[in-house]
């Protein structure tokens, strides 16, 4: 089957909706990424969910809801904290982690007692949301261990033969996944940082966020061999990648680059790309900048590692785990 690919309009959206409301899978715009949606409350369609992206079933889902007042729904408590996190970022890049109702089944949250919730901003999810009037379980749109699409193109590139529609709602504003905080616990926990900096949700909360590494249950010796970009790449400081090139050019490999102020060498003839050099233009571009680059089939991809102040915070992660291909940005 070759999914769709329809620009957004009230006769997609309609569409969208009898799909997911039959079982299948539909792909569908945020200002994060892209997601692989599927009705929330329907074992077999989020099945389908987790074989479209060959994901392990113990990786938990994020719920999408059309709005806040839908939490208590999925969610049994709704901290003060939480409450107004969402005040202020809902609808937007920011998903909470929250003890879930019977609603939230194991098949949604991997057997965890905690759900994922967000409310999108992008207007062609909250249509399709409010639409369909009840929770779509979505991933990023990607197979399990590539890079997240920020076009629907970059799905059909993916999933193409796996979903029966993709809305086209553009470039994702954002670029990169939203920013997930925990109220599981004691204290709200940053999970991944995303779209909204810590500064600007500490300063919501008004204390400070703990963090932590690793974000979900994994189950080891089930990790595919293939990293995210297929390429190996390698970080390197600014300073350092005019030697590092160099010394690859020494060794005759062909090198793709994601610069951000290094100048291209006159002399070089592979794939360089001039990533913005501001953070939100950053990360807008730099997963269709990976995969670009990922297409030039070179030896290895280079990138300038970025600034460590706390706008770049969400990027370093996304590029420290893009270098290491470590599982933890594959969902
Ligand atoms: O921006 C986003 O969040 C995008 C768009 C489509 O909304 N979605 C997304 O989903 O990035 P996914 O599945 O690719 O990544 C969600 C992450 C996973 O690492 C998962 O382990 C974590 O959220 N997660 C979901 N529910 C969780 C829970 N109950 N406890 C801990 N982590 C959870
Ligand atoms: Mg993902």
């Amino acid at each position: 089957m070759n999914a769709s690919v329809l620009a957004a309009s009230p006769a997609a959206i309609a569409r969208a909706v009898s799909y997911l409301r039959a079982g299948e899978l539909v792909a569908f715009p945020t200002e994060t990424v892209y997601g692989l949606g599927a009705a929330a409350g329907n074992a077999d369609a989020v099945a389908r969910i987790f074989a479209a992206k060959g994901r392990p079933a113990d990786h938990p889902l994020i719920v999408h809801l059309p709005d806040a007042a839908r939490v208590p729904e999925w969610a049994r408590a709704f901290p003060e904290g939480a409450r107004a996190l969402a005040g202020k970022f809902w609808p937007g890049p920011l998903t909470l982690i929250l003890p879930r109702t019977a609603r939230a089944a194991d098949f949604v949250t991997g057997g965890q007692d905690s759900v994922g919730l967000r409310v999108p901003s992008h207007p062609v999810a909250r249509e399709l949301l409010m639409a369909f009037g009840e929770g779509v379980a979505a991933p990023s749109a990607n197979r399990f261990g590539r890079i997240s699409p920020t076009t629907a193109r970059h799905v059909a590139d993916d999933l193409g033969d796996a979903v029966s529609l993709i809305l086209d709602g553009g470039a994702c504003a954002v670029g990169i996944e939203s920013t997930i905080v925990a109220f599981v616990g004691e204290a709200p926990v940053l999970l991944r940082p995303g779209g909204i900096s810590v500064a600007e949700l500490e300063r919501t909360l008004g204390r400070p966020l703990a963090t932590r590494d690793g974000r979900a249950p994994r189950a080891p010796g089930t990790l595919p061999a293939h990293y995210a970009p297929r390429t190996p790449a390698v970080l390197v400081e600014p300073a350092a990648l005019r030697a590092e090139l160099a010394q690859l050019g020494e060794r005759d490999e062909d090198v793709a680059v994601l610069a951000r102020t290094v100048e291209r060498p006159a002399e070089f003839e592979d794939a360089w790309i001039r990533a913005p050099a501001d953070a939100a233009r950053f990360a807008h571009d730099l997963y269709a900048n990976l995969r670009a680059l990922d297409a030039a089939n070179a030896d290895v991809i280079l990138i300038e590692n970025v600034p460590a102040d706390d706008v770049w915070l969400a990027i370093r992660d996304r590029l420290a785990r893009a270098t290491r291909g470590e599982d933890d940005d594959r969902d």
